[in-house]
């Protein structure tokens, strides 16, 4: 039972954990800075992103105000336009931070960085490195964080539970006021031994919870651990109906796991979206056709393959600079042909996906959360950027520019607060080895269909009171589980994403309209009044 304590505690090695690490180190080079990572370092959604970071950068074609608007077209009513302007306007130095920290972009023959096009984006203004991005920004930002002398690091070890006052026995609930947040119970992963950890202040980098759904383009360690965390340690959380499906994941009938994601960037280098008898029908739903906002193409998509019985539609590439094609698009081309694909010749077969949690921990403009001494930033949180639907690679920047005010905030007020004692040791309530680890993974999987079938892109109140009635059921039967068996990460992550699972179909039952990225059939159209969902 070993006791680990620092001044910051950082859960999360992403875009939002490493950035905020970073700036932490510079602003207070006498601060001890402990990250820590469920598995090794660069397992991240981050790694995985394609398209690239949205900022804007030539300042004669783009602004600041096209990007906001934008921002809030796409986010359908629902997002807080004072945090849309702080993101859309700290993320461009954020980005040339990031460049300084040895991030490197494409460039055009011109030598100028090349600015791409998604979904719902009325100019050019992502920055890409080919369509690796993400893998690019982790390499850069793990590289810098390796160099500083006062961040320490613990990869492969599982974030079990956030301590508070509860932890002190006194009585939490989700209206006790001035929670505060002492570390967190952690376990490492190879002996299963559960440590404190103890900090003066916590962040919360956890990333998102696309685990929920079968077909998702999230790796395994997106499970909602931050999310589901938080609210037992009876933090606020909202708008977690909103999960985004990107409309074009590769389909690909081997059943490869996560799904293999076809950068909306293809859309905006020009790939068109069509049905098995080459037809158009992008016309149908929206004037910016096959480049709209991702609900709306989502919808489309999975409405053209109900109507005609069909498992996915085409990407149609094939009119395409071959040359210029992969030169942006390595990692996709490839992809491709290495299952008989030749994007120049084939049209690629595609399908929507789960991509991106929209709702989350709710925080303010500086990240804090409900819970005092407790930040969080990236995907696990609902910051107010995103409202109903995020914009296309807008969530990088998010990271950062979060991940820096935290930074700036915490080297502020962290003087002001000492580590606190009396908190005991993680008591084991389990103490049988699993002997049947099939239980966890078929729950895993029932979990699975249960959101796919009925939260999905199209929800109705049948679906919803159904998925609920089976949430209970599997809830249950997991909390039987944890208090019996010795506890493991996969125990652990079947319970958050139970969690997430409730949350998100809580959410989805109690909106009374469609609106974003939530559509359902019993309320189509959107609601006058416009709130966000809490729990
Ligand atoms: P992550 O990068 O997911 O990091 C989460 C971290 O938390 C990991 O280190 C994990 O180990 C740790 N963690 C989680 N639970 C625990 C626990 N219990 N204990 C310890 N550690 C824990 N966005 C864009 O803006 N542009 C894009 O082009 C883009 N493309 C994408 C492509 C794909 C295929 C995917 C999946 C996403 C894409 N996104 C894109 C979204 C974007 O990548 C993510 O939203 C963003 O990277 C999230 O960063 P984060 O730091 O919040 O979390
Ligand atoms: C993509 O490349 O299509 C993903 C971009 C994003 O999710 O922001």
């Amino acid at each position: 039972m070993s006791l680990v304590k620092s001044d910051v505690l950082i859960i999360g090695s992403g875009v939002a954990g490493l950035s905020c690490a970073i700036k932490i180190s510079e602003n207070r080079p006498d601060l001890n800075i402990t990250i820590v990572s469920k598995t090794h370092l660069t397992e991240t959604n981050t790694s995985w992103a394609q398209g690239g970071v949205a900022t804007v950068w030539d300042f004669e074609a783009d602004s600041f105000d096209l990007h906001v608007a934008d921002t809030l077209d796409a986010g359908d009513g629902l997002c807080d336009e004072k945090i849309v302007r702080i993101v859309v306007e700290e993320g461009h130095d954020r980005v040339k931070e990031l460049i300084q920290w040895g991030a490197d972009f494409s460039k055009s023959e011109t030598g100028n960085y090349d600015l791409a096009k998604e979904g719902g984006h009325s100019r050019n203004r992502i920055l890409h490195y080919k369509d690796v991005t993400g893998a690019e920004i982790q390499r850069a930002l793990t590289a810098k964080v390796l160099t500083l002398p006062n961040i320490q690091l613990f990869e492969h070890y599982y974030a079990i539970n956030l301590l508070t006052e509860h932890h002190l026995g006194k009585n939490v609930t989700r209206l006790t006021p001035g929670i505060r947040c002492f570390g967190a119970y952690i376990m490492d992963k190879e002996n299963k031994d559960i440590e404190t950890f103890l900090a003066k202040t916590t962040v919360l980098a956890t990333g998102g919870a696309g685990q929920i759904y079968r077909n998702t383009t999230n790796p395994t360690v997106a499970t909602g651990d931050g999310i589901a965390m938080f609210y037992r340690a009876k933090g606020h959380i909202a708008n977690m109906e909103f999960i985004q499906f990107h409309p074009t994941a590769l389909y690909n009938p081997s059943g490869e796991k996560p799904d293999f994601l076809v950068s909306e960037a293809v859309r905006g280098f020009g790939g068109i979206l069509k049905t098995s008898d080459g037809k158009t029908f992008m016309e149908k739903y929206d004037d910016r056709l096959s480049l709209a906002p991702r609900d709306i193409v989502a919808r489309a998509i999975d409405n053209e393959m109900k109507l005609r019985g069909e498992e996915f539609v085409l990407l149609d590439c094939t009119h395409l600079d071959k040359e210029k094609f992969y030169n942006h698009f390595p990692n996709i081309y490839d992809k491709c042909v290495s299952i008989g694909i030749d994007p120049m010749v084939d049209m690629i077969p595609v399908v929507p996906a789960c991509h991106y949690t929209c709702g989350g921990i709710l925080t303010d403009e500086n990240g804090e959360t409900s819970i005092g001494q407790l930040y969080a930033a990236g995907e696990c949180t609902n910051t107010g950027l995103h409202g109903a639907n995020r914009l296309a690679s807008n969530s990088l920047l998010e990271g950062l520019v979060f991940g820096n005010r935290i930074a700036e905030n915490i080297s502020k007020t962290i003087d002001e607060i000492n580590i606190q004692s009396g908190i005991p040791h993680w008591k084991n309530l389990g103490t049988t080895e699993p002997q049947e680890q099939i239980l966890i993974t078929q729950s895993i999987r029932e979990l699975k269909d249960i959101m796919s079938y009925y939260v999905g892109i199209v929800r109705s109140d049948v679906r919803i009171s159904r998925a609920l009635d089976r949430l209970y059921l599997l809830y249950k039967e997991t909390e039987m589980l944890y208090i019996e068996n010795k506890l493991s990460p996969q125990l652990c992550e079947l319970r958050n994403l139970i969690t997430i699972g409730y949350l998100v179909t809580a959410a989805a039952g109690m909106r009374k309209e469609s609106r974003g990225l939530h559509y359902t059939t019993d309320f189509p159209e959107k609601a006058r009044f416009i709130e966000n969902t809490y729990m």
